[in-house]
């Protein structure tokens, strides 16, 4: 059984390979990276994959039985034929099984909803494609929280526009041991799945942080126009819209749902403290 994983060099691509490797054994995995220099320290066989290229797709997936693809970073407008390479490179290779790390969130109605929808696409793609297929709405990812609280600090607090909104947060290597029984459970197949665990507000979360760091934030809420206005001043106008729409989905509601983490991996997702203290101990 060969399973090869995309943008093996990146965060949440490199958590699923290492999970694999722990499960199933390195030489039954593949990594696949734009840029395979970055991935080599995985200890697999890394193939070069550039999700503009199909090409560099119909060479990575030889021989390969299972494909997890990793949603791409890319506008919108782009990704939908970035994934549809793999897909289409995957069948014409005849890979049996394709894993899609998909987005939870509203498809419309907010600043991020094209990402969304461009998720929804490419769900749609892999459904239609013929392959056996098993998709995962992933959470808000709690890390880049975590590596900001030396400006939480600064700034003397959380301070978004998510008002009293609840969030359903995951870590990247949560997800890795999700997408690890996706990809090897045959009673999952033809599912979506949500991936997260219980859903948290703002106040919640610099709570939390406050106890595992010795710390006193706060959260203050503004209102989305003066967050969106700010983010787009630190972070450019792609990357600013988007987090922008992310907050003011959670203030919405559209980040507090229901998760299949248990029935997925037959184990209680950990709490948010507990993957706080397992970022804290490195
Ligand atoms: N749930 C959340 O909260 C959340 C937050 C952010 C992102 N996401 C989604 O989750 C995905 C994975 O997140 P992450 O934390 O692993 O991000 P990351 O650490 O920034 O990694 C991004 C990866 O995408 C690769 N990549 C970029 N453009 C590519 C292309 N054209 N072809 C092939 N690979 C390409 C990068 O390769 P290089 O090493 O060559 O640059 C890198 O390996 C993201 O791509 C995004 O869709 C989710």
């Amino acid at each position: 059984m060969q399973i090869a994983v995309t943008t093996a060099s990146g965060k949440l691509g490199s958590a699923i390979v290492n999970r694999l490797k722990l499960e199933i054994g390195a030489k039954n995995v593949i990594g696949i990276a734009r840029s395979p220099g970055k991935a080599k320290s995985l200890g697999v066989e890394i193939r070069k994959g550039d999700y503009n290229s199909k090409e560099d797709f119909v060479k990575a997936l030889k021989g390969v039985d299972a494909v997890l693809l990793v949603s791409g970073m890319d506008h919108p407008d782009k990704r939908i034929q970035q994934h549809r390479n793999v897909i289409e490179a995957a069948k014409e290779n005849g890979v049996k099984k394709i894993v899609y790390t998909s987005i939870v969130g509203a498809e419309e109605g907010n600043a991020f909803s094209p990402i969304v929808v461009s998720n929804r696409q490419t769900e749609e793609d892999i459904k239609k494609s013929g392959m056996q297929w098993t998709i995962g709405r992933n959470g808000i990812y709690i890390e880049p929280d975590l590596e900001y609280i030396a400006t939480y600090k600064k700034e003397g607090g959380i301070i978004n526009c998510a008002a009293n909104g609840k969030c359903g947060y995951t870590s990247r290597n949560e997800l890795a041991f999700a997408y690890f029984k996706l990809l090897t459970e045959d009673g999952l197949l033809g599912g979506i799945y949500n991936l997260f665990g219980d859903p948290v507000t703002q106040q919640q979360l610099a709570e939390a942080i406050n106890k595992a760091y010795n710390l006193t934030l706060s959260f203050k809420s503004v209102s989305v126009e003066e967050y969106v206005k700010e983010r787009q001043a630190a972070l450019g106008d792609f990357l600013g819209t988007v987090i922008g729409g992310i907050y003011e989905g959670i203030r919405t509601g559209k980040y507090d749902n229901s998760s299949d983490y248990l029935k997925v991996t037959q184990r209680a997702h950990k709490s948010l403290e507990e993957m706080i203290n397992d970022y804290a101990k490195g």
